[in-house]
């Protein structure tokens, strides 16, 4: 594996025991690290892996139908990992061979979604919609608030209730029940456009008995991509991508063979990364369209961006144009881009607002890029980007998926060494990210330490 020169095995010591990090509690858990030389440009082809985001919605959709489904180009992560431990709970049975996983859905040996796996993934969430379609019942542990925010799911219920569900809160789960076995056509409106939210109620509708709406639904591209899975399956879905789905109820579904598409959000993470390393690099398979708020965005600042055959190519050249964001509901700027394009600012000459507007606490990363030597003043929704300052490289800290991302970053372009802990929060949403971005050299390396 390539890495920094000296080796992640001749770690200076001190990185060595830093790596291992003995939780307060007293337990034991092995605390993989990022260990980057920063200076390197990126030069090279980067493959983009499959959508996490779609890939998480259309397995638990699998539990519609009965048979043999074949899901293509699955990325492997730990949060798809997490799923197909989910789906096996369930009953079904899951087999993976690389990026293809293999789904033979039987009717499920339970409809309870338990309290050990959602607290490990909130989008567990997800077979609630496809539960509730299919059986009439689920029972699904809440999934609390994670470190982004509180995240509640009073839309999914609600768009549930309107299809004839009724529901209780109790212990710590959601007990969906239909009466009479079978949900009903309705008209919805999500009161804000959730992505999840959107996805569990056109899985719930499409065997519901009748015709549904959903009003206000998310666009995106992944709600977009479900509802062609499911339409591939025999429902017969309208208007996804839109803000206004119609989906008419059907009596079955059967199985599925579906290559899922390219994941926006690692190939947004991988144009800041050729950026902010003044580098030059094409990034194969990914869909151009699902990038237009970040490309224009990252245009405005400086960054050269093309299409290139079936693919983007990126060229940086540092210092860049301060450049304001705020994120929106796709089509709008995405918020899961938002810490990786403040890495980005942080290159910029003079000063950025960006400013989140769909997660009340998605700011996690500006103390550890402080600690890097950003200079970031956070006032409300808004953190303002100072660019210029030289980065340094230092010990932090994941803590959330895309806030772990634009610490790697960071540690591209800081001086010095840079060593993040905890990055089992990027291996929830990024395959292989250190040998992506080392095979276009990055001298990054995993660091394993067992406490
Ligand atoms: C999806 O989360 C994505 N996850 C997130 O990606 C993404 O950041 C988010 O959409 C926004 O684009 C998956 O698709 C698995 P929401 P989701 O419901 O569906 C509030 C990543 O990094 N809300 O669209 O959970 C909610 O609190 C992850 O890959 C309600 O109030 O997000 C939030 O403020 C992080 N009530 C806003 O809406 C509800 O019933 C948007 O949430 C539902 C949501």
């Amino acid at each position: 594996m390539s890495g920094p020169r000296n080796g992640p095995n001749r770690l200076q010591p001190y990185l060595r025991n830093r790596l291992c990090d003995r939780v307060r509690t007293g337990t034991r858990h092995a605390v993989d690290g990022f260990h980057i030389v920063g200076g390197e440009t990126l030069r090279g082809t980067v493959r983009i892996s499959g959508a996490k985001n779609a890939a998480l919605p259309i397995l638990c959709a699998s539990l519609l139908a009965d048979g043999e489904h074949v899901f293509r180009n699955v990325p492997q992560l730990r949060d798809v990992d997490t799923t197909i431990a989910l789906l096996r709970h369930l009953g079904q049975q899951v087999a993976r061979e690389g990026s293809v996983v293999r789904v033979r859905g039987q009717p499920a040996r339970s409809v309870e979604a338990p309290y050990e796996l959602v607290k490990q993934m909130r989008a567990s969430v997800l077979v609630l919609g496809p539960l509730v379609g299919r059986y009439g019942e689920a029972r699904v542990s809440l999934p609390g608030g994670c470190a982004i925010g509180a995240r509640p799911i009073d839309q999914h219920l609600a768009g549930l209730q309107a299809m004839g569900a009724e529901v209780r809160l109790e212990h710590g789960y959601v007990h969906v029940r239909v009466p009479g076995g079978r949900l009903r056509g309705a008209d919805f409106r999500c009161q804000i456009p959730t992505v999840t939210g959107t996805e569990n109620l056109m899985c719930a509708a499409a065997l519901a008995a009748g015709r549904s709406t959903i009003a206000n639904a998310a666009r995106e591209p992944e709600v977009e991509e479900l509802a062609r899975v499911l339409n591939k399956m025999g429902a017969r879905i309208e208007g996804a991508g839109t803000d206004t789905i119609t989906v008419h109820g059907v009596e079955a579904l059967h199985p599925v063979d579906h290559a899922i598409i390219a994941d926006r959000i690692e190939a947004g993470t991988f144009m800041v990364a050729a950026a902010v390393t003044g580098g030059d690099v094409l990034l194969e398979g990914v869909t151009f369209d699902h990038l237009e708020a970040v490309a224009e965005r990252m245009r405005a600042a400086g960054v050269a961006i093309e299409r290139e055959g079936s693919g983007v190519r990126v060229v940086g050249r540092p210092p860049y144009r301060p450049t304001d964001v705020v994120t929106e509901p796709y089509p709008g700027f995405p918020t899961d881009m938002q810490a990786q394009f403040m890495v980005l600012m942080c290159r910029a000459r003079g000063r950025s607002a960006i400013t989140e507007t769909i997660f009340e606490n998605r700011f996690m990363h500006v103390p550890e890029l402080c600690r890097m030597g950003a200079c970031i003043e956070i006032r409300g929704k808004t953190a303002w980007v100072s660019g210029e300052s030289r980065l340094q490289g230092a010990e932090v800290m994941a803590t959330d998926l895309r806030a772990s991302a634009s610490l790697v970053l960071a540690g591209l372009f800081a001086e010095g060494e840079t060593v993040i802990r905890r990055v089992y929060h990027i291996d929830r949403g990024y395959e292989r990210i250190e040998h992506k971005l080392a095979a276009l050299g990055a001298r990054i390396a995993r660091v394993e330490g067992r406490a």
